[in-house]
């Protein structure tokens, strides 16, 4: 059943747990996060880029995810990940999705920052919208990066409490993703996760905290940060790995039977069904394990 992230992310809340909010690309990969939901009895966030949907026919890929929401037996919103801008945002909520993030810490091109003043321009603006339709809205303040790699300790792409605190009063939004040493995409070695930053945060804005980056934090470091106020956990990565790294394994497995088969003069036989289908059930395994690791297993 369709429901709005405001609503997941409350009950984590009062739960004390986090949802996950896993990124989907295509069918099969839809179909692993769903697959994981019902086995685990996990509520979840079902979130696409704007980017898949240059990828792919917007309203095929809406109304696929749509279809397997409406025979879902779980809790499920439909989110929009890193919006980055208005025009992206008023796309998506005619799309009918139920949660929405405006990522206005970075420009359009994803890299450029924008000033505090920009983003709570672009993030108020959208939150209007969005809340006018009753749907939740996510922002973004402070940056991503990975200490050490990215960004130094003392680099004000951390988030500051107190920037946080004034960024929630000036702009509205439900949710707050927050810079905490996390990236996207694959760490060098261990990530430091500034857990006294989420602590602080959290305790000045009372308000559910969004993890983005989700994909090689340590489990103790994801489970400490849960624990200290972060309700939204981000993956992508993780998804694309077992997918990926699965597809390598069945390939070479129709390799294999293919040269058989050249030797003995056989026939080749190709099955796109064989080598995606692995390739999701994969991925709902990596799922599975992150609904457990959240604490949503069973909470829907
Ligand atoms: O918005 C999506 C997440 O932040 C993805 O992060 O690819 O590191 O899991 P990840
Ligand atoms: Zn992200």
């Amino acid at each position: 059943m369709l429901v709005t992230g405001k609503e997941l992310v409350g009950k984590a809340e009062k739960g004390n747990y986090a949802v996950g909010a896993f990124n989907a690309v295509n069918m099969e990969s839809a179909q692993s996060i769903f697959a994981a939901a019902e086995e685990e009895r996990a509520p979840f966030i079902l979130q696409i880029t704007a980017t898949t949907l240059k990828y792919t026919n917007p309203k095929e890929l809406v109304a696929l995810v749509k279809a397997l929401i409406e025979r879902a037996s779980v809790p499920v919103a439909l989110h929009l990940d890193h919006g980055r801008d208005y025009a992206t945002v008023l796309k998506f909520l005619r799309f009918g999705f139920t949660s929405v993030m405006i990522d206005g810490s970075l420009q359009t091109d994803g890299k450029t920052a924008r000033t505090y003043e920009e983003n709570v321009e672009i993030t108020r603006k959208a939150t209007e919208a969005a809340h006018l339709l009753g749907v939740t809205v996510e922002g973004e303040i402070g940056r991503l990066g990975q200490i050490g790699v990215d960004i130094t300790e003392e680099d004000a792409a951390l988030t500051l409490p107190e920037e946080a605190e004034k960024f929630v009063k000036d702009t509205g939004v439900d949710l707050v993703a927050v810079g905490i040493g996390t990236h996207h995409g694959l760490f060098k070695g261990k990530p430091i996760i500034r857990h006294d930053r989420v602590k602080e945060i959290a305790e000045r804005i009372k308000m559910p905290l969004v993890m983005h980056g989700g994909t090689g934090v340590a489990d103790e470091d994801v489970q400490k940060a849960i624990s200290l106020g972060i309700r939204k956990v981000n993956i992508d990565t993780e998804i694309r790995v077992a997918f990926i790294e699965t597809m390598k394994k069945e390939i070479k497995k129709m390799d294999d039977a293919h040269r058989q088969a050249d030797a003995s003069e056989g026939i080749r036989k190709y099955d796109i069904r064989k080598i995606l289908g692995p390739c999701r059930e994969a991925a709902k395994e990596a799922i599975a394990a992150k609904m457990k690791l959240f604490g949503s297993s069973g909470k829907a």
